[in-house]
């Protein structure tokens, strides 16, 4: 089929030389790793922002350079045929079957592509396992969301990924974790992320129905018993506990009686609040519209806002459990906590005080603070045998729980499921909520109202169980004001 002549051909008949051929395989296995990925991503059980990255930009940008391989081919074929055509000699580039060599290459190069294929397919299904897993969020991201990776590690939901939690389900919600995949993967490269990473309006925190294709929010929870165990920053780190009998209760009549902490989440009452602060630590304005449609309004004296004026937030699960996975420990906590288990000798005089002091310390850097975390500790205790375990716990402890380089540690993401170091449900529940017409307000006084205190204190004091509760004695007086936070902040009593 040599023509010399080379009159006006056909776009397909370009396309004959073995570049476009290989564009063309290129393209064709990119659309179908595009099918394939957008497949995977509809019928996977949850959705995961990062195929999105793969099938809307990785596959495309796949497709776009074997299209422009094909037409680079078929360009430079019409080169060379007409310069072939011009200089009337026969064509270097030809592809023709009744040669036995091309048809050994012609089956090399099938073979070659549907193998293409294969690894393609392959290679998709993988990079979709891969962007699933937690390494993948947490790991390969990872700076921006190392925080939140170390802490998942030791909360009751490290088992749970963090694609079940953040991304949401329905198309928008679908759309928007795309979007957001791929702007974060933008901020990450170019490392102009924000520091410490927050929830905001755009990148909202889940919704409660992601909670509850796990948790069901009728069920009847009645009471839970915990104990807090702490140590005082005395001399002899005095142990001092708290039994406490939460009444968690439940939401739904049909499967026990309504009431208890659970009752906000009751389905037929809505609580709706307003805050004023970017992490919502003041909430001057409460409406709740109750099981018979009552609406009531309970604000704060110094409150004069035009309620119209702010955003509503109905109540929901995160308002309590506001750290529900990677859950950051105060330095209070996890010293307690490495005291308890024994992991710091509680024989040691002064260690609970001194380990927290040296870890609530302002660090720039993770290396700067474990350094001087070391330092400070073998000044406070030359003898090495004694600082050497300490020193290795204070930094195990520094290392899951501080982030400098991001800015995130206890301070930057409060807690709300109580409060003790946040005012948690003392942001309702401090008594000067009180409704519109001065009659009512939000229930606050009694200590008795969400827990009983079994047993507190340590020793002998400890083993007395009230089952109706004592008073709280706070170390060693009778103690009742409300405002905990103002004093405890998690780090250094203020
Ligand atoms: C049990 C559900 C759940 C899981 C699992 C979960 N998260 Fe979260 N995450 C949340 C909630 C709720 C918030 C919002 C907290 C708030 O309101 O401040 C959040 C907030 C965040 C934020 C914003 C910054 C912050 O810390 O508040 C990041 C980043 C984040 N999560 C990353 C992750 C990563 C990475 C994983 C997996 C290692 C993960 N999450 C697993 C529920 C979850
Ligand atoms: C994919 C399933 C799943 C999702 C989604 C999920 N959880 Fe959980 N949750 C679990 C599992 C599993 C546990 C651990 C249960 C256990 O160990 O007994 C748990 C435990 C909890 C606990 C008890 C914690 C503790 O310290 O004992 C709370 C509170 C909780 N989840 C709240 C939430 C909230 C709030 C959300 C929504 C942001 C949520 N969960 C989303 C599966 C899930
Ligand atoms: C008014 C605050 C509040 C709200 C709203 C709330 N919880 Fe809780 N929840 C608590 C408290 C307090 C506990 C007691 C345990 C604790 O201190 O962690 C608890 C306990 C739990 C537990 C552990 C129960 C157990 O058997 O140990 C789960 C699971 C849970 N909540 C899930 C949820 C889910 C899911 C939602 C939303 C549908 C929700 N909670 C809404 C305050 C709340
Ligand atoms: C956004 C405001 C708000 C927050 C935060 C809040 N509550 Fe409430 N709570 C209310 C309102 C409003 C009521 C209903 C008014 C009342 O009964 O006094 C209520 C009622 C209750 C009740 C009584 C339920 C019943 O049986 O009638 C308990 C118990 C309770 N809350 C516990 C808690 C606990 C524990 C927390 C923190 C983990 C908390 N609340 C956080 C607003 C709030
Ligand atoms: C609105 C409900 C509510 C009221 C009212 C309330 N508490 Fe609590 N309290 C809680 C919850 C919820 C927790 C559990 C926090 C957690 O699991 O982290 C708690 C925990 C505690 C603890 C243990 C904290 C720790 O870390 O050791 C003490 C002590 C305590 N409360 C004392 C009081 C006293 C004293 C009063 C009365 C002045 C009171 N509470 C009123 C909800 C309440
Ligand atoms: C006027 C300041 C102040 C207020 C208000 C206050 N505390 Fe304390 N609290 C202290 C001090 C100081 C200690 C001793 C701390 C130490 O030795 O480490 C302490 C110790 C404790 C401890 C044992 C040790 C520890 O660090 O956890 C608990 C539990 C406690 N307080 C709970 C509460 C609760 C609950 C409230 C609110 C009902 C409250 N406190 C209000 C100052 C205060």
């Amino acid at each position: 089929m040599t023509d010399r002549s080379a009159p006006r051909r056909s776009f397909k008949h370009y396309l004959r030389n073995w570049l476009s051929w290989a564009g063309l395989v290129l393209a064709a296995s990119a659309l179908f790793a595009f099918l394939l990925l957008v497949a995977i991503d509809q019928f996977a059980g949850h959705r995961n922002p990062y195929v999105g990255i793969l099938a809307y930009v990785v596959a495309p940008l796949f497709f776009l350079l074997g299209v422009a391989l094909t037409l680079l081919g078929a360009f430079f074929q019409r080169r060379s045929e007409r310069r072939a055509a011009r200089a009337a000699e026969p064509l270097v580039i030809k592809i023709d079957l009744s040669r036995a060599r091309d048809r050994k290459v012609l089956a090399f190069f099938a073979a070659g592509s549907i193998a293409f294929l294969f690894l393609t397919a392959l290679g998709s299904y993988q990079t979709y396992q891969y962007t699933e897993s937690v390494q993948f969020c947490g790991q390969r991201c990872h700076l921006p969301m190392e925080p939140e990776f170390v802490a998942s590690q030791h909360a009751a939901h490290a088992r749970v990924e963090c694609v079940a939690c953040h991304v949401g389900r329905g198309a928008t919600a679908y759309f928007k974790t795309k979007v957001n995949g791929v702007k974060q993967l933008y901020h990450t490269v170019r490392n102009d992320f924000e520091r410490p990473i927050r929830v905001t309006s755009a990148n909202p925190r889940p919704p409660q129905a992601i909670c509850e294709q796990c948790h069901w929010p009728k069920k009847y929870v009645g009471n839970v018993e915990r104990t807090y165990r702490h140590f005082l920053s005395d001399e002899k780190n005095s142990p001092f506990a708290v039994r406490l009998l939460l009444n968690v209760g439940g939401a739904d009549p049909n499967n026990g009686p309504v009431g208890g902490i659970h009752w906000h989440m009751n389905v037929a009452n809505k609580i709706e609040y307003i805050a004023t602060d970017e992490l919502s630590l003041n909430i001057p304005w409460v409406r709740m519209t109750d099981s018979q449609g009552i609406v009531t309004v309970f604000k704060t004296p110094d409150f004069r806002g035009n309620p119209a004026n702010y955003e509503i937030h109905r109540m929901d699960c995160m308002d309590c459990h506001s750290r529900p996975a990677h859950k950051v420990h105060t330095p209070n906590q996890a010293v307690d906590l490495a005291l308890a288990t024994g992991r710091l000798d509680p024989a040691v005089p002064w260690v609970k005080a001194k380990v927290v002091a040296a870890l609530v310390k302002p660090y720039k850097t993770k290396p700067e603070a474990l350094r001087d975390i070391a330092d400070q500790l073998r000044k406070d205790y030359p003898d090495p045998a004694v600082s050497g375990p300490i020193i290795r716990e204070a930094q195990a402890i520094y290392r899951v729980n501080f982030f400098p380089e991001v800015k995130l540690d206890w301070r930057t993401h409060p807690d709300f499921v109580g409060h003790k170091d946040w005012n948690g449900c003392f942001r309702c529940h401090d008594g000067n909520h009180t409704a519109v017409d001065g009659q009512m307000s939000i229930k606050a006084s009694d200590c008795k109202a969400c827990h009983l205190i079994l047993a507190q204190g340590s020793g002998e004091m400890l083993s007395k169980i009230d089952a109706r509760g004592h008073n709280f004695v706070h170390i060693d007086t009778e103690y009742s004001d409300f405002t905990c936070a103002d004093c405890h902040t998690g780090g250094l009593q203020k």
